[in-house]
């Protein structure tokens, strides 16, 4: 795998899945776009960026918000040349029950994980529409494919977000453009680490591998897709879960 010359922006890239993505399409030769909702939030992994030399930008972005995420598509074409990669990682969850969930709750978490997927799936699908060639990678989930207690929002965004998948993979494949998504199964990030530690124990006994998921092994996952060796594969969900719906 090697992103050489490529450019690659991940959203929602301050920690978690999105840090380590980031990092990975670095070690692989990246220029690293990194966005976040706080600039202050995204200087920890462009410490991290510029320590292993890596040629990086920051914006603080908010993927709900249309028109900054097209500028920030459009600075980013201007600054390195042309947007190669984007990982629509960043997502959030907000809990609870069907019978209790609030109107609000359910408005905020499609808003970011669906919208702003749009959003920034659009933006970047136009300029690589123009280059005639590019990457579109999308975060699902495990639960998105099978649903989860307390995560009607979610869940829904999550399933959501393959359909988009296999749409654009379809519109967008006569302009060089492949698009895939990811969906992981637990995987040990600030958002997961705030579930009761019986759950957790519980998911890791129902992967065959008796494990939960490392950042890293996701953000593999996005770098595999996103290179040359996966050129013929497009319009894909790939589980990276440690077997843990089987
Ligand atoms: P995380 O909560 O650790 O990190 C998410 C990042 O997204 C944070 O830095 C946050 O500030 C950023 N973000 C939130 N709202 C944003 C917005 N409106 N605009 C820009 N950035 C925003 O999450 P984690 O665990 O790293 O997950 C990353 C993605 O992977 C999410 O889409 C999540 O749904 C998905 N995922 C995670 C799993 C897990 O087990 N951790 C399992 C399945 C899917």
């Amino acid at each position: 795998m090697n992103f050489n010359g490529k450019t690659v922006v991940v959203t929602g890239a301050a920690r978690g899945i999105g840090k380590a993505t980031a990092l990975k399409f670095g070690e692989k030769g990246g220029k690293v776009v990194v966005c976040d909702i706080s600039m202050d939030s995204l200087s920890e992994v462009m410490e991290e960026l510029k320590t292993n030399q890596v040629e990086a930008l920051a914006f603080e972005v908010d993927v709900t918000d249309r028109e900054a995420v097209e500028k920030m598509m459009n600075d980013v074409k201007d600054q390195c040349g042309s947007v190669d990669v984007i990982v629509n990682n960043a997502g959030i969850t907000a809990d609870g029950r069907l019978v209790k969930m609030e109107e609000e709750a359910f408005d905020k978490v499609i808003d970011v994980n669906l919208k702003g997927v749009f959003n920034c799936g659009q933006a970047a699908a136009r300029i690589m529409a123009e280059q005639g060639s590019g990457v579109i990678l999308n975060a699902s989930s495990v639960v998105g494919i099978y649903g989860n207690f307390g995560q009607t929002n979610y869940a829904a965004t999550k399933w959501g977000v393959i359909g988009m998948t296999k749409t654009w993979a379809k519109e967008l494949g006569k302009q060089g453009i492949r698009v895939n998504a990811v969906a992981p199964g637990f995987i040990l990030t600030p958002m997961v680490e705030k579930m009761p530690e019986n759950v957790l124990d519980m998911m890791k006994d129902k992967s065959p591998i008796k494990k939960l998921g490392k950042p890293e092994d996701i953000a593999n996952a996005y770098a595999f897709l996103a290179s040359e060796e996966a050129g013929f594969i497009t319009g894909t969900v790939l589980s990276v879960d440690g077997g843990v719906v089987l």
